[in-house]
């Protein structure tokens, strides 16, 4: 036994500490097999014996457990030591990332709109028919939901194929005056040079009490925004229709390209087509319950904003991850 508890004291790892406890407590340890032994002994001699194996088994133990704590400080002592950080080793440099093409226009737009005290919203990129469609003034077999190839769930869920619904869902939940944007991602069954299934939107809404918005502060706004995207551009304003927007219009800046001359990018006309927006049609605001007040509102689409500023024919290029194409934006 007393061999055992030196053993203990001069055990180096945890791997051979274990080793004694099999040596002493195992199924054919040195001390079970003295405690399978008692049952040939005499009722007297097996208790005297069994006090006695139980506190040379107590004893074990206690040695055991003392020197188990001092083994495990020192391994997580040395482990700590082996995977300490040098933090002023040289490390050939590996390349700064970038923010993406996409993301740096939609940062800034958001940035113009934020400086004019508009808040941001967001809202579920899995949307149902009413917000998407129904309460933008989109009845079920409306023509103009031929314009946006919905992806359909099987439960009738959709993704959403633009961000107005989130000025739906914004109009349920506040009150008047409402002064919001909101950026995001939308999904509809397109793919060729200026379409893929994913892009990105920003929406904007203005809502005021009756009166107090018309179209000239809606064309005031958007002029100077797309002065500060695009620089000294001329805007036009041309007659359109939304369902969510009456009246509607399209608005075009002078080609960037050719200022105004014509060229393959603007298809020689001049002109490119930037956003949609109008005054908020009074159904919208009956589906959401609002009377006695007049608003705007804006859509536009992020990577046409960013195929424009930085001049990439195609859209797919911004998708490929191609790293090749996205440090040039860096
Ligand atoms: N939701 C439209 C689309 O995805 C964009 C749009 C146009 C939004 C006019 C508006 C708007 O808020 O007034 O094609």
């Amino acid at each position: 036994m007393d061999s055992l508890i030196n053993e203990i004291k001069s055990a180096q790892s945890s791997a051979e500490l274990e080793e004694l406890r099999i040596k002493a407590l195992g199924k054919k340890g040195i001390l079970t097999s003295q405690f399978a032994l008692l049952k040939n002994l005499d009722e007297e001699e097996k208790k005297g014996k069994a006090k006695e194996l139980n506190q040379l088994k107590g004893e074990f133990e206690r040695e055991w457990m003392l020197k188990k704590e001092i083994i495990a400080t020192e391994e997580l002592h040395k482990k700590l030591l082996e995977e300490k950080v040098d933090m002023t080793l040289f490390t050939p440099s590996k390349g700064v990332g970038s923010a993406h093409p996409v993301m740096i226009t939609m940062e800034r737009i958001v940035d113009y709109f934020v400086s004019l005290n508009f808040a941001i919203k967001s809202g579920p990129l899995i949307e149902d028919d009413f917000h998407n469609f129904e309460a933008l003034n989109l009845p079920k077999y409306h023509p103009a939901r031929d314009m946006q190839d919905t992806f359909y769930f099987k439960d009738g869920m959709l993704l959403r194929t633009h961000t107005s619904p989130v000025q739906i869902r914004t109009m349920e939940k506040e009150t008047p005056p409402i002064r919001m944007i909101c950026p995001g991602a939308v999904f509809r069954r397109d793919y060729d040079l200026t379409h893929t299934p994913m892009f990105h939107q920003v929406e904007g809404l203005v809502v005021e009490e009756e009166g107090k918005v018309s179209f000239a502060n809606l064309k005031y706004i958007l002029e100077d925004f797309l002065r500060f995207m695009f620089g000294e551009v001329q805007v036009r304003f041309r007659t359109s229709f939304f369902p969510f927007t009456e009246p509607s219009a399209e608005v075009d800046i002078s080609c960037i390209f050719c200022h105004g001359k014509g060229c393959r990018v603007c298809s020689h006309t001049g002109w490119l087509e930037v956003l949609g927006c109008g005054l908020v049609d009074e159904n919208v605001f009956k589906a959401v319950g609002y009377k006695n007040v007049s608003g705007y509102a804006f859509g536009l689409g992020v990577e046409r904003f960013a195929m424009l500023i930085h001049a990439v024919s195609d859209l797919r290029a911004f998708f490929e991850s191609d790293l090749r194409v996205l440090e040039q934006f860096r």
